[in-house]
C-alpha cells in the first residue's frame, strides 16, 4: 500500500496512470474520469532518456511545454475531483522520476498551478489542492445558461441586418477595396523604419488627438489640397472615418434625436447613427446629391450626415446652392452637419471639389477625412476637423475609446506627408484608378449597351449600374447568379433606409479600385454572361 500523498499513490488514484495503447517503449499517462476528449489525451513518457509526448506537434494548439501540459493534467484532475481540495500531491522529486522528465519541469508546473491559486505550499509543507476549491461541474449546457443582459445599444447592434461577410469572389466589384498593388510599401517602409529609428526615451501614452507632427502636417495638406484652414486643437486622429463617425454619435446624439441621412446613403454611416439609438430621417438624393429643398420640412434634426463630395452610393456632387442651403438649415434648425470625404481626392473630369467645411462661417461642419481611400484601408487612419469649441469633448472621447491612434503609424504617416510622398502616390493612384475607371466604363458599354445606364461616375473609385429593364426585385438574384460564376457585385437596394424609397429598377454598386484594367473587363465579361444565362 503506497503512503498516501506520494506520488505512486496519485497514480494509482489515477492521475498520472500507465494506459494500454501506448507506443513501445513509452509509458502512456493520463487521468482517468469524465474529462473531455481534448483534455483526455495521454501524455506519453518515453523510458529513454530522450522524452517523447504524445500529441506535442509544433503546428498544433497542444504544442504546450511539457510543464504546461503536467500542469493542465494537474487542473482537470483537480477540476473532476480526482484531486480533492486539501489533498497532497508527490514531492517534485517524485513526480518528476516517475514523469521522466526534469525536476525543474515539473517543479515550473508546480509553480504556475501555485500562481493561479490551485495549489498552495507551506514552508516545508508538501504541496497541496488549495483548499476551498470545488469541483468543476463540467460545461454548462447552452440551453441551460442564463442568457447575457444585453444593454440597449447591444440589442439594437443585434437587430439590424447582418453584415455581408461572405468571402471575396474570383473578381470582386466591392466598393472600399484597394488593389494591394497599389500600395507604396517601399516608400511606407522608409517611413515606418524612420520612424521606428527615433527610439523616444519613454513609450508612454500620446495625445488622444493625435501626434503633434502629424496634425501639423494634415493642416497643411488640407490647406493645399482641400484649401482648408482650420487649428491644430481642430484635429483629431482617428482609426479611420468609422470611429469618426462613431465619436460625432457619441458626443452629439442622444437615443431618439433625429438625424438626417442621405437616402441612399452609406449603411456603416447608418449603422452608427441606428445603434446610438437616433431616428433617422432619410432624405431623397438626385443627380445633384442631398436635395436640400426638402430639409426645410425636418423640424428638430439633431444632426445631418453628408458626402457632398461624392454622394455615396449614386455619386452626385453637391453644387454650391446646395451646400449654401444645408449649412442655412443647419444653422437655423441648431444642427450640426457631418462632411463624410471619404473620396473627395479623385475627381476625374475636374479638380477637386471645395469641401462643405470651407464654406462653414458658423462652426457647425464636422470634417472627416480617411486615408482608406489612398493609402489602405487596412491602415485605419483618419481625422476629424471639428469646430474649435467641440476640441476638447472629441479629445476626451477619443481618449476614452482607445486612448489614441496608433503612434507608429501616425509618425510614419506624419512623415510621409510631410516629405511629399503622399502625394507623389495620390498622383499615380489618381492615374491608375483613372485607367480602372475608363476599362469598366468601356467594358460595361460593351456588354450591356443601353441596357446599363451609369450614374455617378464622375469622381470617387466606384460608379452605379442601372438597368432600366430589370424589376429591383431581381438585384439580388442577379448578385447571386453573379457570385456563382465568381463575381461579386453589390445590389443597391441594401443602401436604402426604406424599402418603399427604392427605385423601381434593379442597380449595383460597382467599386473599381481593387483590381486592375484586365481583371475588370474579364469580370464586366464574367457578369453578363452570367446574368445572361440567371434563370
Ligand atoms: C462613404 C464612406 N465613408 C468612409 C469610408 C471609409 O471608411 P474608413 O475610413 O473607416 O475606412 C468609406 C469606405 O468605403 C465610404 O464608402
Amino acid at each position: 500500500m503506497p503512503r498516501p500523498g506520494s506520488s505512486r499513490a496519485i497514480l494509482e488514484q489515477g492521475s498520472y496512470r500507465a494506459q494500454t495503447g501506448a507506443p513501445r517503449g513509452t509509458t502512456a499517462l493520463a487521468a482517468p474520469g469524465p474529462w473531455s476528449s481534448a483534455r483526455n489525451r495521454p501524455i506519453v513518457v518515453g523510458r529513454s532518456r530522450r522524452k517523447r509526448w504524445a500529441g506535442l506537434d509544433a503546428s498544433s494548439p497542444r504544442a504546450l511545454s511539457v510543464s504546461a501540459r503536467i500542469g493542465a493534467d494537474l487542473k482537470a484532475q483537480i477540476a473532476d475531483g480526482t484531486c480533492p481540495p486539501g489533498s497532497a500531491l508527490p514531492s517534485t522529486r517524485a513526480l518528476a522520476a516517475e514523469l521522466g522528465v526534469s525536476r525543474t519541469t515539473v517543479t515550473a508546473a508546480y509553480d504556475q498551478l501555485i500562481a493561479e491559486g490551485y495549489l498552495e505550499t507551506r514552508p516545508g509543507g508538501r504541496t497541496r489542492v488549495a483548499a476551498g476549491l470545488r469541483p468543476d461541474p463540467g460545461p454548462r449546457e447552452a440551453a441551460a445558461a442564463p442568457p447575457q443582459r444585453l444593454s440597449a445599444f447591444g440589442r439594437r447592434i443585434l437587430a439590424m441586418p447582418p453584415p455581408d461577410d461572405a468571402p471575396a469572389p474570383a473578381i470582386d466589384f466591392r466598393t472600399g477595396d484597394l488593389s494591394g498593388e497599389d500600395f507604396p510599401a517601399l516608400a511606407w517602409r522608409r517611413a515606418l523604419n524612420a520612424a521606428l529609428l527615433r527610439r523616444p526615451a519613454r513609450l508612454g501614452y500620446g495625445d488622444p488627438r493625435g501626434l503633434p507632427e502629424l496634425r501639423a502636417a494634415l493642416q497643411a495638406y488640407l490647406w493645399r489640397a482641400r484649401g482648408l484652414r482650420c487649428g491644430l486643437d481642430q484635429i483629431v486622429v482617428v482609426n479611420g472615418s468609422q470611429q469618426g463617425i462613431d465619436l460625432c454619435a457619441r458626443l452629439l446624439v442622444d437615443p431618439g434625436d433625429r438625424v438626417v441621412m442621405e437616402e441612399p446613403g452609406y449603411r456603416a454611416a447608418r449603422g452608427v447613427f441606428s445603434a446610438a439609438g437616433a431616428a433617422i430621417v432619410p432624405v431623397p438624393v438626385d443627380a445633384d446629391g442631398l436635395r436640400t429643398g426638402d430639409l426645410a420640412a425636418i423640424g428638430g434634426a439633431r444632426l445631418a450626415y453628408v458626402t457632398p463630395s461624392h454622394q455615396f452610393p449614386l455619386g452626385g456632387v453637391l453644387p454650391a446652392a446646395r451646400r449654401q442651403a444645408l449649412l442655412d438649415w443647419a444653422e437655423a434648425s441648431g444642427a450640426t452637419i457631418v462632411e463624410d470625404d471619404y473620396d473627395g481626392e479623385y475627381r476625374f473630369d475636374a479638380r477637386p471639389v471645395e469641401a462643405l467645411l470651407g464654406l462653414d462661417r458658423t462652426g457647425r461642419v464636422i470634417y472627416v477625412g480617411t486615408i482608406s481611400k489612398t493609402l489602405s484601408p487596412q491602415l485605419r487612419l483618419g481625422y476629424l476637423v471639428v469646430p474649435p469649441a467641440l476640441g476638447a469633448a472629441f479629445a476626451e472621447a477619443k481618449r476614452l475609446a482607445d486612448r489614441q491612434a496608433p503612434g507608429l503609424e501616425q509618425a510614419a504617416l506624419a512623415r510621409f506627408l510631410a516629405e511629399g510622398g503622399y502625394e507623389r502616390h495620390l498622383r499615380q493612384v489618381r492615374r491608375r484608378n483613372a485607367e480602372r475607371r475608363a476599362a469598366l466604363l468601356a467594358a460595361l458599354a460593351e456588354s450591356f449597351g443601353p441596357a446599363v445606364r451609369v450614374e455617378g461616375a464622375a469622381a470617387g473609385l466606384h460608379l452605379v449600374a442601372w438597368f432600366p429593364q430589370v424589376p429591383a426585385g431581381r438585384e439580388a438574384a442577379m448578385a447571386a447568379a453573379a457570385r456563382a460564376a465568381g463575381i461579386g457585385v453589390y445590389p443597391v437596394g441594401p443602401t436604402y433606409h426604406e424599402a418603399a424609397n427604392r427605385p423601381d429598377r434593379a442597380g449595383l454598386v460597382l467599386g473599381f479600385a481593387g483590381s486592375g484594367p484586365e481583371t475588370i473587363r474579364a469580370g464586366i465579361r464574367r457578369l453578363a454572361a452570367a446574368l445572361a444565362a440567371a434563370p
